[in-house]
């Protein structure tokens, strides 16, 4: 371990090794242009700027790109709507999302449009030499069409009476009620959602990508480390029942390019999207000396490439995009980055609840500091979901950012300012836990490079935890008061500033603000990963002054309130995005969960047979009934919530698994020893277990 001085301004020791620089490409998926920025994309904004931001720091060559996607049928219909062309509208909607963006310090190299003239060129180019490998196969095809409007209709904007369970107002692919899929011409009484009138069958010749020419190269791909197996795995299934040609064509009218050699053919919006990450890196490239186009995206190209995206978004860049690149003789992608969804308070987002929080609403409230923090916080490098529990938040930010890392410096700047004009002393009074805080250096860059924020964040907590420790047992402020020891308080503060700092360096990719603070207060140049080799001895620092305010639990309120007004009207606007993976990519989708639990934690969970001996009604109690179990040779009365789905009566003799060991809970109506386990989707439609040979009381459940 080198171990560096930093006495004002002065380095001394020994240079470390360089490292060896990587030149690395990063994006994130490029919204659509149809509506505000919300919580959910900003989840995945601050995960790639986290990472974009830590590999900077660190002394790489990265660049982080983005821009808009402004193409597709959906995006003229907004436009329509607000009575503007399609091109004023996605201008529009990108000065507000640079502002966004922005004030959530998201450090873009650059952000783009999808509707520019280096998009369309290399959308041409690819195309056509994908066409000149014969990767593109023509044919005709059936598809509805509304005469009144002289448009093709996608299924999302037909409505009819599902032909199998009868329920009427289903989209066009498949019944919401019953769950059947089925195509728009199975449909009863469909009709446009355009225009009303009743959609009829029309031949099309359209452009098809043979994906499966790929085959070989996908399925190698697939698995060389770019993506984690749990994806791989479900790719898997797809490559092996063999994959079906693309269609990349829609007729006129569209919004977006045309397609070269065609006549009123233009590219399906997600053909030319993955290719807008070049339009925008080449855009860049024109105006940066030392950003070579070629030199990134030339096949066998040493430079990285790192897509971040949602995991709605999996097929078109794991199979599709790859594929196109191979085609066209680019290089693939080094890795694709897939997260999961945001809900709020263990629920997708709802304008009804208020919690589809768009990202100027939270930023009329909140520090956008918090929330990187929050995400930070519960990011891992798998495709869970992700729940923005508002409580959770609350006290998760002020515990560890208030609580934990500021009083560190707080509780030491105050005397460094009075007792020692600012001055820090000349030797560190802490030389163990420094220590130990420059060696945690190498875990936390490792979790960042894996994209393990939560492990990281928790890692540089659990530091600060000991950085507080070690201030309560050296207590500056007793010895302060003591005659003799300016010494050692000169020396235990000048310790806590500087554990302060390295645990700065640590969090600035997550909190670039508050480390631009700090550096004002330590007098420092900005901070590099690097610097944690060093010390600040011997040096003046500023004045302190708060680094972050307490998170306001009213404020937060303040923000669901504000997210309910007047967005009832606009709940379509956020359903109706161009259409993204077929229906298979359900196997992705499921609702926000809580923060996993280790199996450690999972295996304290009791889990038993209970045997229902007695259910009774609660007065005054809507949804509860008393239960009276028997768990093998034990009885417990529990309260649950099934009253809606069970009557007493029914309930008697069933068995149900019940979780054995939870702490008793006062209820108004009484104890409750236990926790009774039901399945389905809540009120009268929860389903406990049917009685079953072999099935004892007191069983546990493995
Ligand atoms: N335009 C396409 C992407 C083209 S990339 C060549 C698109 N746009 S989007 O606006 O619908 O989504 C942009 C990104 O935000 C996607 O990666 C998507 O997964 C992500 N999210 C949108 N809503 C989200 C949540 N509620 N939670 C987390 N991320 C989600 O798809
Ligand atoms: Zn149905």
């Amino acid at each position: 371990m080198h171990y560096f001085q930093y006495n004002d301004g002065l380095f001394t020791g020994v240079e470390t090794q360089p490292m060896s620089q990587r030149k690395i490409l990063v994006t994130s998926a490029l919204p659509y242009a149809n509506g505000p920025l919300h919580l959910g994309h900003l989840l995945e904004s601050i995960q790639t700027d986290i990472w974009s931001r830590f590999q900077k720091l660190s002394g790489h060559t990265c660049t982080y790109i983005c821009a808009d996607d402004a193409h597709g049928t959906a995006i003229s219909l907004y436009a329509e709507k607000e009575g503007m062309t399609p091109e004023a509208y996605v201008a529009k909607i990108h000065q507000e999302r640079l502002r966004d963006f922005g004030d959530f310090h998201i450090d873009f190299d650059n952000y783009h449009s999808t509707h520019s003239e280096e998009n369309r060129t290399l959308s041409e180019s690819i195309y056509l030499l994908l066409k000149e490998k014969e990767h593109i196969a023509s044919r005709s095809i059936a598809q509805a069409f509304d005469p009144v409007r002289q448009i093709f209709l996608a299924d999302r904007y037909i409505k009819g009476t599902c032909p199998k369970c009868g329920a009427d107002d289903q989209y066009g692919d498949n019944c919401e009620q019953c769950g059947a899929t089925y195509s728009p011409a199975e449909l009863k009484n469909a009709r446009s959602t355009l225009s009303g009138a009743t959609p009829v069958e029309k031949d099309s010749e359209h452009l098809f990508f043979k994906l499966s020419d790929f085959d070989a190269f996908l399925k190698q791909w697939t698995r060389s480390g770019t993506i984690e197996d749990e994806i791989a795995n479900k790719l898997a299934e797809w490559l092996d029942a063999g994959l079906r040609d693309w269609d990349i064509s829609r007729d006129a009218p569209y919004f977006g390019f045309e397609i070269p050699g065609e006549s009123d053919k233009y590219f399906y919006v997600w053909l030319d999207a993955p290719i807008g990450y070049m339009a925008s890196f080449k855009h860049l490239c024109e105006r940066r000396d030392d950003l070579d186009f070629d030199e990134y995206w030339k096949k066998d190209s040493h430079c990285e490439v790192h897509h971040f995206i949602g995991k709605d978004i999996i097929n078109f860049h794991c199979l599709f995009w790859p594929a196109m690149l191979r085609g066209s003789n680019y290089r693939a992608p080094t890795r694709v980055n897939v997260h999961g969804y945001v809900g709020v308070n263990g629920e997708k987002m709802s304008k009804s609840r208020g919690t589809f929080i768009k990202a100027r609403t939270y930023l009329d409230h909140l520090d956008p500091e918090y929330l990187r923090y929050y995400y930070a916080a519960k990011l891992s490098n798998r495709v869970d979901d992700i729940d923005f529990n508002t409580d959770d938040f609350t006290q998760r930010v002020n515990s560890d950012l208030v609580g934990k890392l500021v009083n560190i410096a707080s509780r030491c700047a105050g005397f460094i300012k009075k007792r020692f004009n600012g001055q820090l002393s000349a030797s560190d009074g802490a030389p163990e836990l420094t220590t130990r805080f420059q060696q945690a250096s190498h875990t936390i860059a490792g979790l960042y490079e894996n994209r393990e924020f939560s492990k990281a964040m928790r890692e540089v907590m659990a530091l600060a935890d000991q950085a507080n420790a070690w201030i309560d047992e050296s207590k500056p402020w007793v010895i302060a008061k003591e005659a003799g020891k300016d010494e050692q308080l000169h020396a235990i503060c000048t310790a806590g500033i500087n554990l302060f700092r390295l645990l700065m360096i640590y969090l600035k990719p997550v909190l670039p603000e508050m480390a631009g603070r700090a550096e004002a207060f330590l007098n420092v140049p900005p901070l590099t990963w690097q610097d944690n080799h060093t010390l600040l001895l011997s040096h003046k620092v500023n004045p302190f002054k708060p680094l972050m305010t307490r998170v306001d639990a009213d404020k937060v309120t303040a923000m669901i309130e504000a997210s309910k007004e007047g967005e009832a009207s606009k709940e379509k606007q956020v359903t109706a995005t161009p259409a993204k993976a077929p229906a298979a990519d359900n196997w992705l989708t499921k609702d926000p969960i809580a923060d996993d639990i280790t199996f450690e934690d999972f295996a304290k969970v009791d889990l038993r047979i209970a045997k229902i001996v007695k259910a009774q009604h609660v007065e005054g109690a809507k949804k509860l009934l008393k239960l009276t179990l028997d768990i093998g040779g034990e009885t417990r009365q529990v309260f649950s919530g099934i009253k809606a789905a069970y009557s007493p009566e029914a309930l008697m003799g069933k068995l149900t698994v019940v979780v054995a060991n939870l702490q008793p809970r006062k209820m108004p109506f009484g104890i409750s020893e236990g926790m009774v386990l039901a399945a389905g989707p809540g009120d009268n439609n929860l389903w406990i277990l049917e009685p079953h040979d072999g099935a004892e009381p007191g069983m546990r459940v493995l």
